[in-house]
């Protein structure tokens, strides 16, 4: 039987990170789990089928587990929200599959979650922000496949206002970090180099910085970098060399970054109320570009949120409270719903 006022389980399989969560009708976490797969590490990369497999593998066991740490059985569920992309095609099919089995075996909604969106809501989950994050806000994606600006405006209800001509910024740490001889991914490797580097000696460009619109571009500031690497002999760079590359990378990034949440903040004070500023995916760790965010949203009247580090990178939590924002809306899915490795958010509706 269906309880429509029910908690909600949020399965998240659109990447490489297999995750589970159960959320209160309230948006409480009662339980989540996450596995983080380490098999890509030594492709420098996350490999499709790998991800696909090890989400099969795995997801069944972390969708009883938090069931069990919640204290709930699937009859009293709400409904069942997956990632349904954008995202790799393998993992989507593996999380979507598994959520309409639930909602088919026990006869409850199933919520087909755009995973942009659920990154773009997390920041309204009770307790994150005083009084909670009213619509609208603006939104600061920066991840290892998504670079973004948006205003987001209410569910379902988004207005893009730049993102990345080329590479996301995620990307191109990933790309210095392997540039420089440190593991995958790169940016926490990256930021822990750049600690002990000197950010003024290498003079890295800042692309697009100081342009017109909300735009990003990082490919310019990687091949720079790759060159200035290119001119070392082969083998392991000298460290201090090493650090201050990493240094000046970072500096940059955070100096572009700055320089467009800047101009987005402008154009979203033209046409909206709100001045929040949400910084949101695996680049929001890095405490460099979050100082950096920080200082611009102050200057220019914002207050920069950034959702505690485990719900800013990919999770279950935040899917499920996706889901449990479109559920209060009336908004379900069919389990014909097919999942999809594109779906930009401004294609969604409320
Ligand atoms: O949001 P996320 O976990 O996954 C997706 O890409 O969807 O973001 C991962 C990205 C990777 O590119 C990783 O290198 C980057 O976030 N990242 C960082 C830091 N921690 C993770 N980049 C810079 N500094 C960090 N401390
Ligand atoms: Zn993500």
């Amino acid at each position: 039987m269906t309880n429509e006022s029910g908690p909600v389980l949020g399965i998240e399989t659109s990447c490489d990170e297999t995750a589970a969560a159960v959320l209160s009708p309230a948006g409480t976490i009662l339980a989540e789990a996450l596995l983080s797969q380490s098999a890509h590490a030594a492709y420098g990369g996350v490999v499709p089928e790998i991800a696909a497999r090890a989400h099969l593998a795995h997801l069944p066991d972390l969708v009883a587990d938090v069931m069990t740490r919640a204290g709930v059985h699937y009859a009293e569920l709400g409904a069942v929200a997956a990632s349904s992309g954008p995202g790799l095609i393998g993992g989507l099919i593996v999380g979507s599959g598994f959520a309409k089995g639930v909602s088919l075996a026990h006869g409850m909604p199933f919520v087909a979650v755009n995973h942009l969106e659920a990154h773009a809501l997390t920041v309204r989950l009770p307790g994150l922000v005083p009084d909670g994050a009213p619509f609208p806000y603006l939104l600061l994606l920066l991840s290892g496949g998504h670079c973004q600006c948006v205003a987001v405006e209410g569910v379902g209800k988004y207005r893009r206002l730049g993102g990345t001509i080329d590479d996301a910024v995620g990307e191109a740490f990933d790309k210095v970090g392997k540039l420089l001889g440190l593991g995958w991914p790169g940016g926490p490797a990256v930021e822990k180099l750049a600690r002990e580097g000197d950010p003024q000696r290498f003079g890295l460009p800042r692309p697009l910085l100081g342009r017109p619109g909300c735009d990003f571009s990082f490919s310019g500031l990687k091949t720079a970098v790759a060159h200035l690497v290119a001119g070392y002999p082969p083998g392991p760079l000298p460290a201090r060399d090493a650090a201050d590359i990493a240094a000046g990378f970072q500096a940059s990034v955070a100096d572009v970054l700055a320089d467009r949440a800047r101009h987005a903040m402008a154009v979203f004070a033209r046409h909206e109320s709100g001045r929040l500023l949400v910084v949101a995916g695996g680049v929001a760790a890095n405490a460099v570009i979050r100082q950096a965010l920080r200082r611009a949203a102050a200057d220019n009247g914002f207050t920069l949120v950034a959702p505690p580090l485990r719900l800013c990178t990919d999770n279950a939590v935040m899917v499920a409270w996706a889901g449990l924002e479109r559920l209060r809306l009336g908004l379900t899915d069919p389990l014909d719903h097919a999942p999809r490795p594109r779906c930009p958010l401004e294609a969604l509706s409320a």
